[in-house]
């Protein structure tokens, strides 16, 4: 989909929960905060939330109307944002930062591989790329999310993606998540790539 259609979605009616996802949840909620980049931020949730634990963050996104839902949210919520309308595949941070959040930003392979690249090398000695999103077997196994196999990928893609960059991978794999669709437990898989600039690098 392109901004426009993104948009388009956005200006009809939220897309997301207003809470972060489980597995974002819960691989960064130990974290020390430090300075974020949230691609693909859409309404905000994930950016709004680690405000609200102290990172100083910067939400990016194509889509302005799915922006502006999340500032009046960040508003509401009293907490700042820096929010920018860019296209990921070609932004990038002026300083290093401390996290890079990549939630459901699903692309074809070559600007993937080129939004991944960039976001290990934004990354400060010491700082955390957190990747989530639909797995490519979530087709023909799962439930929800693209149903066009060329923009999914698995944690070996995300791995190859970043190949030859000071990178140390501390979780990569798919993960079942439990969903309920007209009334029935269903199982979406997900893809989870973390992983750290080392230190010193
Ligand atoms: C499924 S939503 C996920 C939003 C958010 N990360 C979350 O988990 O709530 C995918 C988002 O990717 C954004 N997106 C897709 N391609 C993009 C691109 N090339 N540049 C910037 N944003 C993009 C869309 O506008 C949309 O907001």
């Amino acid at each position: 989909m392109d901004a426009d259609a993104w948009d388009a979605r956005y200006a009809e009616s939220p897309q997301w929960s207003a809470t972060p996802n489980d597995l974002v949840a819960a691989e960064l909620g130990a974290l020390s905060p430090g300075t974020a980049v949230d691609l693909a931020a859409g309404e905000g949730r994930h950016a709004i939330w680690l405000a609200e634990h102290g990172w100083a963050v910067t939400a990016v996104d194509f889509a302005e109307a799915g922006l502006a839902r999340g500032r009046r949210a960040a508003e509401d919520r009293g907490v700042q944002v820096t929010w920018e309308v860019a296209d990921v595949v070609t932004w990038r941070p002026h300083e290093p930062v401390d996290l890079v959040l990549l939630a459901y930003l699903h692309l074809v392979a070559e600007e993937r591989r080129r939004v991944h690249r960039t976001a290990v090398e934004s990354l400060a000695p010491g700082g955390t790329f957190l990747l989530v999103g639909h797995d490519a077997s979530n087709i023909a196994e799962g439930v929800g999310g693209p149903q066009d196999p060329t923009v999914l990928c698995t944690a070996e893609d995300v791995l190859a993606d970043v190949a030859g960059l000071p990178f140390h991978p501390q979780r990569a794999e798919r993960v079942a998540r439990t969903v309920v669709v007209d009334g029935v437990e269903r199982t979406a898989y997900d893809v989870v790539v973390r992983g750290q600039r080392p230190s010193g690098s």
